[in-house]
């Protein structure tokens, strides 16, 4: 596999109000991501904005959806299909958010949407977290577990096409991130489980971290966390500072 550049993800959710706002954003942003060198930009925009900003992405800068259905087509009110995603330019799908796991969906549908999306030719950026961050270490293995149930039956040949999105829940919509040393630690361990399925070296699969990132906190995450980017919601919907932290990590 070769070198995977870094990846800054942001993962707007139901947000804004209006496609006039999220044109003015993605607009922002890819003006700031044109100059960055080591870097990848996704966009996750929700999907009744995906076909007005599909076509506006071009260079480091990619279009990224934050779910998507593992079946083709079918009778699945509400839902969208993995390979309708396709047509509008998406890359990248955000599989397994935390807020979405706390709407019911298991390791197991995860797993098959994670399947469905590599199938597809796009990336999975599946996220794992645990909810707390206990003194005994338990967390690790909730870590492992999730990991393990994921990426279950995905081969070496589709690796990389995956990146995981390290979101501890109770640092996700908080006041602080993660510490940077305590990130190092875990980044460090999920390198081990993947380099334990997969023998790849590893940088090879990408490992971000995501969690109430910001402009201040973002430079130190990326230097001392060990993680080859992040996944960022709240500040990723302010132009500005998204495309300060893209810069930063592209200067890390
Ligand atoms: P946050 O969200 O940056 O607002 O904490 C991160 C996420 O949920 O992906």
């Amino acid at each position: 596999m070769k070198k995977q550049k870094r990846l800054v993800v942001g993962n707007w959710k139901m947000n804004p109000a209006s496609l006039e706002e999220a044109k003015d954003l993605a607009r922002d942003v890819k003006r700031g991501a044109g100059k960055l060198r080591k870097t990848q930009v996704v966009l996750c925009p929700p999907f009744v904005y995906l076909q007005a900003l599909s076509g506006k992405t071009e260079g480091n800068l990619y279009l990224g959806a934050q779910d998507a259905n593992q079946e083709t087509f079918g009778s699945h009110t509400g839902e969208v299909s993995y390979s309708q995603l396709g047509q509008f330019g998406v890359k990248f799908v955000i599989l397994g958010h935390s807020e979405r796991r706390k709407m019911g969906e298991t390791d197991e549908i995860i797993n098959k949407k994670i399947k469905s999306v590599v199938a597809g030719g796009m990336s999975a950026i599946f996220c794992v977290g645990e909810s707390t961050r206990d003194h005994n270490g338990d967390f690790f293995g909730t870590i492992k577990n999730q990991i393990f149930a994921g990426l279950k039956d995905i081969s070496k040949k589709s690796a990389d096409k995956i990146v995981v999105a390290y979101e501890p829940i109770w640092a996700v919509g908080a006041k602080e991130s993660m510490a940077p040393r305590d990130l190092l630690e875990t980044t460090i361990f999920i390198k081990k489980v993947l380099k334990d399925m997969y023998g790849v070296f590893s940088d090879d699969i990408r490992v971000l971290y995501g969690g109430s990132v910001d402009r201040v906190n973002a430079d130190s995450l990326i230097r001392d966390g060990g993680v080859s980017g992040l996944l960022i919601g709240r500040e990723s919907l302010r132009g500005k500072d998204f495309v300060e932290i893209t810069k930063l990590v592209d200067s890390a």
